[in-house]
C-alpha cells in the first residue's frame, strides 16, 4: 500500500480523496500498488464524514510517519502551507500542490530542495486546474523556445464574463454564482482583481525562462472596472472582452502582463467561455498550441493532483526543472504597443482632437451604446503615448486593449 496524506479538507483536498476513492482500481494500476490517504490534517473536524477518523491536527503526525511518501498540499495560502511543504521535502516525502500563490513565490526554493533530497515538488494543478500545462512546458516543449504564452487563466472571471456576455447579468450576480460553484478563491478578490491569474503567468514565465520571475512586478488589472456598457460595446464590434495573463518574449527581453482584453472572432482565445481555461503557447519550432479544458472546481483541479501523486509514487529519482532562484528583469510594459478601445465622453470630433493621427480610422460609434458618449479605437500606441495623450482629458469612461 502507497500511503499518503492531505493538508486540507477544502474543496481541493475533499476532491483529491473523491478521486483516489472513486478511481482507486485505475489509480492502482497506474501507480503500482494500492493508493491510501492515511491522515487528512486540518483545523476542522468533519463529524459524520468517513474522513473523521483519518483528521489529524498536528502536522507532525505526518511529517513524522515514515510510511508517508507523499504529502498533498491543498490548504492554500503561504503560511503555514510554506514551512509544511519544505518540512515535508526535506524530510524526504515528495509534495503535490495546487497552491499557485506558494508556488509563485517559492517555487525556485522549494525546487532545489526537493532536488537536494532526491524527491519530487509537483504542482501541475497549480495553473490551469485539470488541464495539463506545467508538464507539457517542462518536458514536451524543451526543444522550443517559447516565445509567448498568452491564456484565459482565471476559470472564475471567465465565467463572469460570459454570463455577462451571453445572459446580460450583473457583476455581484455572476460573482455569487461562481463562488456556490467552487470556483472562486476563499477571497474572490483574488480573483476579480487579477491576483490569481498573475501568479499563474508568474509560474509559467518562470517555466519558459528557467528562472525567477516576480509575481509582484507583473502590471495586474481585474475586471472591477469592467461594466455591462463595455460588454455592449464588445459585441457591436464583434469581440468579446476576456481576462487575460500574456508573457510575450521581444528582442530578449520579456513583457508579461494581466488585463481585460477585447478579443476580436478570430482568434483562438475567442471561443474560450464558461469556467473553460485556455493556455495558447507559441514556440520558435512548434509555431501554435493551446491547452484547453476545465481550469477550476473540485474535480479538475483534484484529478491533476492526483496524477502528480501517481507519478510522484511511480518516480525513483528528482525529476529534473529548470527554475533558477536569480530574478529576472521583466521589460518595461509601458514601452509595449497596443490598440485601445475607448470610451469617451463627447463626440468624435473630440476624440479626433485628442488622439489625432493615433486614431484609427476603422471603428468608431457615437451616442448609440450610451447617450453622449463615443467609442473608437486608436492606432498602435504604446501604453506611455496613451497615458500622455489622456493624461489631462477627465472625459475618458473607460479603455480596453485589443488582442
Ligand atoms: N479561483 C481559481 C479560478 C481557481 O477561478 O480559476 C483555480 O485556480
Amino acid at each position: 500500500m502507497l500511503q499518503i496524506a492531505v493538508l486540507g479538507y477544502g474543496t481541493v483536498g475533499s476532491g483529491v480523496v473523491e478521486v483516489i476513492e472513486k478511481n482507486q482500481e485505475l489509480i492502482q494500476k497506474k501507480a503500482g500498488d494500492q493508493v491510501y490517504v492515511k491522515h487528512v490534517l486540518d483545523l476542522r473536524d468533519f463529524p459524520g464524514d468517513p474522513i473523521q477518523e483519518r483528521i489529524v491536527h498536528d502536522y507532525d503526525v505526518i511529517v513524522k510517519d515514515p510510511e508517508i511518501k507523499v504529502v498533498v498540499e491543498v490548504m492554500g495560502g503561504i503560511n503555514p502551507a510554506y514551512e509544511f511543504v519544505k518540512a515535508a521535502l526535506e524530510a524526504g516525502k515528495s509534495v503535490a500542490t495546487s497552491n499557485k500563490a506558494l508556488v509563485a513565490k517559492h517555487g525556485a526554493e522549494l525546487l532545489a530542495v526537493a532536488k537536494e533530497k532526491n524527491v519530487n515538488f509537483f504542482f501541475e494543478a497549480s495553473v490551469g486546474g485539470g488541464i495539463p500545462i506545467i508538464r507539457p512546458l517542462n518536458t514536451c516543449l524543451t526543444a522550443d523556445d517559447v516565445d509567448e504564452i498568452s491564456g484565459i487563466l482565471n476559470g472564475t472571471t471567465n465565467y463572469m464574463l460570459s454570463k455577462m456576455t451571453f445572459e446580460g447579468l450583473g457583476f455581484d450576480s455572476v460573482l455569487k454564482d461562481a463562488q456556490n460553484k467552487g470556483y472562486a478563491e476563499s477571497n474572490p478578490e483574488a480573483d476579480i482583481e487579477g491576483h490569481d491569474a498573475c501568479r499563474k503567468i508568474a509560474i509559467l514565465t518562470s517555466l519558459i525562462m528557467g528562472q525567477q520571475v516576480n509575481f509582484e512586478e507583473i502590471p495586474t488589472e481585474g475586471i472591477t472596472n469592467i461594466t455591462a456598457e463595455d460588454i455592449k460595446y464588445a459585441q457591436a464590434m464583434g469581440r468579446r472582452i476576456k481576462l487575460l495573463a500574456t508573457s510575450k518574449k521581444k528582442n530578449g527581453m520579456v513583457y508579461a502582463r494581466v488585463a481585460p482584453f477585447l478579443v476580436s472572432a478570430d482568434h483562438a482565445l475567442y471561443g474560450i467561455n464558461d469556467v473553460f481555461n485556455a493556455i495558447f503557447v507559441h514556440g520558435n519550432m512548434l509555431g501554435d498550441a493551446m491547452f484547453y479544458g476545465s481550469g477550476a472546481g473540485k474535480l479538475p483541479t483534484a484529478s491533476a493532483v492526483v496524477a502528480d501523486v501517481i507519478d510522484a509514487l511511480r518516480r525513483t529519482e528528482n525529476a529534473p526543472v529548470e527554475w533558477k532562484k536569480e530574478p529576472l528583469r521583466l521589460a518595461d510594459v509601458t514601452e509595449a504597443k497596443s490598440r485601445f478601445f475607448v470610451r469617451l465622453k463627447g463626440d468624435i470630433a473630440q476624440a479626433k482632437a485628442m488622439f489625432g493621427d493615433d486614431m484609427a480610422k476603422g471603428w468608431s460609434v457615437s451616442n448609440i451604446i450610451v447617450d453622449g458618449e463615443c467609442g473608437f479605437i486608436t492606432n498602435e500606441i504604446t501604453e506611455k503615448q496613451f497615458e500622455t495623450i489622456t493624461a489631462r482629458s477627465e472625459n475618458i469612461v473607460n479603455r480596453i486593449r485589443l488582442l
